[in-house]
C-alpha cells in the first residue's frame, strides 16, 4: 500500500492531539478543531491539557487549522470529536455527526 500523502485528525482533545503528532511523525499531518483559541495555543506550542509539551508541539510537523476545507486533500481522515452520554446514558453523537457533514460537504 502507498504512503498517505496526507492525514487529517478532526478534534484535537486528549485523543486528537497526540494522534495528530503522531500521524505527523510519518505523514503530512493537518489537525483541525472548531475551537480558535486551542488552534491558536497550539500553533504557539500550548497544550491547555498539559498533555503535551510544547517542545513536542513545536517540534512536530503537524499544522492546526480552523479550515475545514483542507479535508478536500486528505486521504485518510480520522475524527475524535466528543461523544458524551446523555442523563439517560444514551450516546450523544450530535457532534460526530455535525464534524461529518462538515466533511462531506467538501468531498465533492
Ligand atoms: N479522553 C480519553 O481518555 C478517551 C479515551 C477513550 C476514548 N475517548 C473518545 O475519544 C473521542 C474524543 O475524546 P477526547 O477526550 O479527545 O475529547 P476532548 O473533549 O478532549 O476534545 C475534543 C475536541 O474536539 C473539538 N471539536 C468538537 N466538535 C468539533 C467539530 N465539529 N470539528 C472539529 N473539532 C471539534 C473540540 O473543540 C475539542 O478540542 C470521544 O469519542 C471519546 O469518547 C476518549
Amino acid at each position: 500500500m502507498n504512503r498517505p500523502s496526507a492525514v487529517t485528525v478532526i478534534g484535537l482533545g486528549y485523543v486528537g492531539l497526540p494522534l495528530a503528532l503522531a500521524f505527523a511523525a510519518e505523514f503530512p499531518t493537518i489537525g483541525l478543531d472548531v475551537d480558535s483559541a486551542r488552534v491558536e495555543e497550539l500553533q504557539k506550542g500550548i497544550d491547555r491539557n498539559r498533555e503535551v509539551s510544547g517542545d513536542e508541539i513545536r517540534n512536530s510537523s503537524a499544522s492546526f487549522s480552523t479550515d475545514y476545507s483542507t479535508v478536500a486533500n486528505a486521504e485518510f481522515i480520522v475524527v475524535t470529536v466528543p461523544t458524551p452520554v446523555t442523563e439517560s446514558n444514551k450516546p450523544d453523537l450530535s457532534l460526530l455527526e455535525s464534524a461529518s457533514a462538515m466533511i462531506g460537504a467538501r468531498m465533492n
